[in-house]
Formats: C-alpha cells, sequence, structure tokens
C-alpha cells in the first residue's frame, strides 16, 4: 500500500458519476480518505445499493479490527447519494464512472459541464475510450484526465492516470496527489489503446488460450505452469474467467483495431467461448465450470 498522506487541500468535494462496481468502490476508498462525496446515479436503486455494499465493506473491516465503527460511521456520513447532477456544482473533482459507452459518457458531459466549477477537474475511469477524444468534447480539455481504477477498487493498490495531448501539468499534480491520499500508487500511461496494465495481461491472457487452442497444453498444465514456473498468484485462463472472457475479448479487439497489429488478434477459441455463452465465472462457466461449486477445467 501507498503511504498514507493527508487528503488534497485544494480537493474538498469528489463527485463521482455511476455507482456500479467502480464507483462504489470509488466512493467507499474517497470517503475513507476524508472527502465528501457525491455519488450520482440514473439508477436510485443503484445509489442505494452501492451504499449497503460499501457499509458491508466497511463494516468486515471493522469485525476484523481493521478498522473502528467512528470510522465506519465517518465515511457513511461523507457520502451523499442522489440522481441529480446539479448536486456536483460545488465539486472539485469529479470521476465519471458511468457504463462504458462512448455516446453515453458524451451525453453525460454536456450536461455536467455547464454544472461544473470552471476550475473543476473531471476525470474519466474508462478502460478502453480514448481520453483526448472524450475530452475535445468537454467544455476543459485541459482539466480533463483518465483516472482507470482497477477492479475491485478497495483491493487493488493502482491507478493509471491517462494524460490526454491537452491535459495540463496541474491536473495531472493534483490528481496524482488525490491518488496518493487514497493510499493507491499510480502509473502514468499515454493514451493509447488499453493503457498499461491491459496492453500487458490482456495479451498474455491470450497467448495463453493460443496455448490452449494449439493443444501445447491443457487448461491444467497452462494454469499449473504460470503458477508454479511464473509465480503468478492465479493462472491465466482462470484469470480469465475472473475478469470475463468478454470483457478481454473487447479488449483484445480494441488492441487489434487501435494499433493496427496483427500479434493481437483475439484467439478463435476466445470468439468462440464468448459466443457460447461460456464468459467465465459470471456465466458458470468459461475455461472451467464453476457448477457445481469445485472448478472443473471444461478442456
Ligand atoms: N468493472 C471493471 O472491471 C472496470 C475496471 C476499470 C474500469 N472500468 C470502467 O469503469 C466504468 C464503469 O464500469 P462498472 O464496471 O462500474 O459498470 P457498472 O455497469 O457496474 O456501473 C455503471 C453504472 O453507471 C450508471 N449509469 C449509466 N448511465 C448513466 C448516466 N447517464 N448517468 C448516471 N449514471 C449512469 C448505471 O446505472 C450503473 O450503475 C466503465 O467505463 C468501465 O470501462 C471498469
Amino acid at each position: 500500500m501507498a503511504e498514507t498522506t493527508q487528503p488534497v487541500e485544494m480537493i474538498k468535494q469528489i463527485g463521482i458519476i455511476g455507482a456500479g462496481h467502480m464507483g462504489s468502490g470509488i466512493a467507499q476508498v474517497a470517503s475513507l480518505a476524508g472527502y465528501k462525496v457525491i455519488l450520482v446515479d440514473v439508477s436510485k436503486e443503484k445509489t442505494e445499493a452501492a451504499l449497503a455494499t460499501i457499509n458491508g465493506n466497511i463494516a468486515r473491516q471493522v469485525s476484523k479490527d481493521t478498522m473502528t465503527q467512528d470510522q465506519q460511521q465517518a465515511a457513511l456520513d461523507l457520502i451523499t447519494i442522489t440522481s441529480d447532477i446539479n448536486q456536483l456544482s460545488e465539486a472539485d473533482l469529479v470521476v465519471e464512472a458511468i457504463t462504458e459507452d462512448e455516446d453515453l459518457k458524451q451525453e453525460i458531459y454536456k450536461d455536467l459541464c455547464p454544472v461544473l466549477k470552471p476550475e473543476a477537474i473531471l476525470c474519466s475511469n474508462t478502460s478502453t475510450i480514448s481520453i483526448t477524444r472524450l475530452a475535445a468534447k468537454t467544455d476543459r480539455p485541459a482539466k480533463f484526465i483518465g483516472m482507470h481504477f482497477m477492479n475491485p477498487v478497495p483491493v487493488m493498490e493502482l491507478v493509471e492516470l491517462i494524460r490526454g495531448i491537452a491535459t495540463e501539468e496541474e491536473t495531472y499534480q493534483t490528481c496524482k496527489a488525490f491518488v496518493k491520499s487514497l493510499e493507491k500508487y499510480t502509473a502514468v500511461s499515454e493514451d493509447f489503446p488499453a493503457f498499461i496494465v491491459h496492453r500487458i495481461m490482456i495479451p498474455m491472457i491470450n497467448e495463453a488460450i493460443y496455448t490452449l487452442y494449439e493443444g501445447v497444453g491443457t487448461v491444467e498444465a497452462i494454469d499449473t505452469a504460470m503458477c508454479y514456473g511464473a509465480h503468478h498468484p492465479m493462472g491465466p485462463l482462470e484469470l480469465a474467467d475472473f475478469i470475463g472472457l468478454d470483457n478481454c475479448l473487447g479488449i483484445m479487439q480494441k488492441l487489434y483495431e487501435g494499433l493496427a497489429d496483427p500479434k493481437y488478434r483475439p484467439c478463435p477459441l476466445l470468439v468462440k467461448y464468448v459466443e457460447a455463452g461460456w464468459t467465465g465465472q459470471k456465466a458458470g462457466r468459461g475455461f472451467y465450470d464453476y457448477r457445481d461449486g469445485t472448478p472443473v477445467p471444461t478442456r
């Protein structure tokens, strides 16, 4: 974990748009770091579910004595949930974490920018969309940046910061300090498809699937090889099932199209699993079958 720091002084209030997996996690870590958080979602149920998840996560830490009930209450008191984007008028920094759809994101920026203070920083948690392109449609490309949290946010220690072509140094420095205050590390990435972590990790998974496709090894052999031969905490095929095979395929397609390099072609076996609906843990079946509790290799 990165060293503990105080909240960034110029940031008093954080806006988070999208109360799904990522937005709720970001709200949790920001409130625990002492920031006042306004969590916005079109769906009232999503914001309520997010608050319940955050409460449950922190309660688990309280039961393990890694946090006190006072800290739990203080964090929850700092979070306001709403469906009204106008409540972000006083936010100093906004993290957009809505569904990964470029048109939807552009729509929300169109509504949001007139509400924001001129000096407010706008960050997108997008995994695959160009930061430069998103920024260009806003009124503040200099104050726009990619802030890519990893899933699950409360557990993962890294946040990638992606500078668009127009992102100014001050925006980057403020965001770097903000991430540090969440006790997380930053890695700065230029604005190219899949940034750094996915650019390296997903082609490795794709290569593991090719290794299976070409009959070099079974699912069990490939995962055992990488766990004990490369000290990976989880084999690449098990990891693919965890990430979701549809997500892995989507990222490979972005790399293939965005970089126009055949080395990123998605493995046909990955395509076949996705077409079958065998998208991994969430579907009950992927490279492993999870339906009877104990994962059993499907090849
Ligand atoms: N899940 C991951 O592993 C992961 C990792 C890193 C980054 N991301 C990125 O984070 C973002 C969110 O992903 P997620 O997994 O949390 O998705 P999710 O589906 O869990 O949550 C998205 C939320 O956005 C809300 N939403 C949609 N349109 C909205 C609008 N116009 N205004 C307000 N709220 C709206 C939805 O109601 C939903 O609650 C995406 O850009 C994704 O690429 C996801």
